[in-house]
């Protein structure tokens, strides 16, 4: 696809070479065509400014998560699937509270897709945030790794971790199960965020995040074998990926 509006390093003359291609590395792994991604920001620097362009999101090739444990290939195509409607919808809502910004239109039809765009941005990002803590060869949570030691310090325990988190995904209800970092004081919670867009701590880090929707299991397990479903997620995931997040 052509891109006209993908951004180049903000400075490039002062980008070290080795700096420019993290970058670029970036923007191809969040997807996005037409600004939304930006060069990183020294800590002497300004964040960049928003680049010029509608944003364009592209889905995530998510070719390499086939083979995951009990979970079936046909149940991972199924849910990209859906999340491929995610990043569709995400693209037109924004193209549409675009031209009505252009026109002047704040009326209610602006305030009502204003309001599904959270339903619809953040169904997409959350489906990648737990697309890519999952791997069909996932490193395993190991108790002197980063994470481990995250979860022993705040709950006594990565045992004790893991029933709030198993707690919490077992409620009754819709939503996604997001073990997250406060990157002001370094505390971490398991959250619980409702339908895709309800319940976020307002700047936490997400580190685990689990697709607690039935559509994440319907085809290969019961309704009523989201338990089940919980331990077979749960034995995919790389916690690599989680380490990588605390930063
Ligand atoms: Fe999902």
């Amino acid at each position: 696809m052509t891109n006209d509006h993908t951004p180049g390093p903000r400075d490039g003359a002062r980008l070290e070479r080795r700096e420019f291609l993290a970058w670029a590395a970036a923007v191809a792994g969040a997807g996005l065509v037409g600004g939304c991604a930006a060069p990183p920001a020294r800590a002497d620097e300004d964040p960049p400014a928003a680049p010029a362009g509608p944003p364009r999101y592209q889905p995530r090739d998510y070719g390499a998560l086939r083979g995951l444990r009990e979970i079936t290939d046909e149940q991972v195509e199924v849910h990209l699937d859906l999340y491929r409607g995610y990043v569709r919808r995400t693209n037109a809502l924004l193209d549409d509270v675009r031209a009505l910004r252009e026109a002047g239109r704040f009326d209610a039809t602006y305030q009502e897709l204003q309001r599904r765009l959270g339903w619809e941005w953040d169904g997409m990002r959350l489906h990648e945030l737990y697309f890519d803590n999952l791997a069909p060869e996932a490193a395993p949570l190991t108790p002197d790794g980063r994470f481990a030691r995250a979860v022993a310090g705040v709950w006594g325990s990565v045992e004790a971790w893991r029933a709030e988190l198993l707690a919490t995904a077992r409620m009754p209800g819709v939503g996604w199960v997001v073990c997250a970092r406060d990157p002001a004081t370094g505390n971490l919670w398991n959250g619980w965020v409702e339908d895709h867009e309800k319940g976020h701590w307002a700047g936490g880090t997400p580190l685990l995040v689990l697709d607690i929707w039935e559509h994440a299991f319907s085809v290969y397990r019961k309704p009523t074998e989201r338990a089940r479903y919980l331990d077979d997620v749960l034995a995919n995931v790389d916690w690599a990926a989680v380490e990588r997040r605390l930063g």
